[in-house]
């Protein structure tokens, strides 16, 4: 094969789908619940199994390769981005969701999130488009913010002083106005439903480079935008981010924003 990031992204795929029917099975059967750092910040066995199952399969693979995996790095993995190629994993992005039955990597070369429980799977090789189940997806393309469906999420606890941040944050979105905010429980799947349209813009603070690293690639080859909560430059590590359908959007929203502390994944909080 030519692209030795494609040979990458098809086995990322495929392992992709083994750890999806792992999550659908274990939907029906009882999940038990661990906390992590809060109550709000949860884990099961699933999560586990699922990073274990990817990650020793990738490593049969490519056994040179890096690893920043959500459940490892809770379990006292580095966090720490090198030049060696680095695969990002979150094994349930929107753990809270399964939990109630509600109802991934930035790689720089290619990004893959699963919906698994929808069975959408949204891809996208830089360079080559992005795609849901194979079927090509491009953002809505919405310049007009009064028009604009707006997801953010309130997963991320913070003291007092940042929820009331958080709070007005949401205020000052509402009251542009926007059409509406959504929180579907998922920053990956967020990215995704940017990406093909169905919403115009999504920000965050105080999530992870695992919850965002798949969908920063399908934003960016969906036709989107992507920039830190202050306006500058995406920063995968930085727990924060905008991203729009477009640069009119993502700056009015970056403008409105107020940042608070959440600390950076590749240092110690
Ligand atoms: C969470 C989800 C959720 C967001 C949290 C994330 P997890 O990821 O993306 O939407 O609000 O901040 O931590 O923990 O379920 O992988
Ligand atoms: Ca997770």
């Amino acid at each position: 094969m030519d692209d030795p990031w494609m040979e990458c992204m098809d086995h990322c795929i495929a392992v992709t789908k083994e750890a999806g029917k792992v999550i659908r099975e274990a939907l029906l059967k009882d999940i038990s619940i661990m906390q992590k750092s809060s109550p709000v910040d949860l884990v099961t066995e699933t999560d586990q199994k699922v990073e274990t199952l990817i990650i020793s399969s990738i490593k049969k693979k490519y056994p040179n390769h890096s690893f920043i995996g959500e459940e490892s790095v809770a379990a006292g993995a580095p966090s720490i981005l090198t030049d060696n190629p680095t695969w990002i994993i979150d094994p349930i992005d929107g753990t809270t969701n399964f939990v109630h039955s509600w109802f991934h990597s930035e790689q720089r070369e290619f990004g893959v999130v699963y919906s698994c429980v929808e069975e959408k799977m949204y891809t996208a090789r830089k360079g080559k488009g992005a795609f849901c189940n194979g079927v090509p997806i491009k953002v809505s393309g919405q310049e007009d913010i009064t028009k604009s469906l707006v997801l953010t999420e309130m997963g991320f606890k913070p003291d007092a002083q940042n929820f009331r941040a958080m709070m007005t944050n949401m205020e000052s979105i509402l009251t542009i106005p926007v059409h509406g905010i959504r929180a579907p429980g998922s920053a990956a799947v967020n990215m995704c439903l940017v990406a093909c349209g169905a919403a115009d813009a999504y920000y965050h603070i105080g999530i992870h480079c695992w919850d965002m690293a798949g969908g920063a690639a399908i934003i960016r080859e969906a036709g989107g935008v992507i920039m830190d909560i202050t306006g500058g430059p995406f920063d995968l590590m930085s727990r924060r981010l905008i991203t729009a359908s477009s640069k009119a959007i993502a700056e009015h929203i970056a403008q409105k924003i107020q940042p608070f502390p959440c600390g950076r994944d590749d240092t110690e909080n």
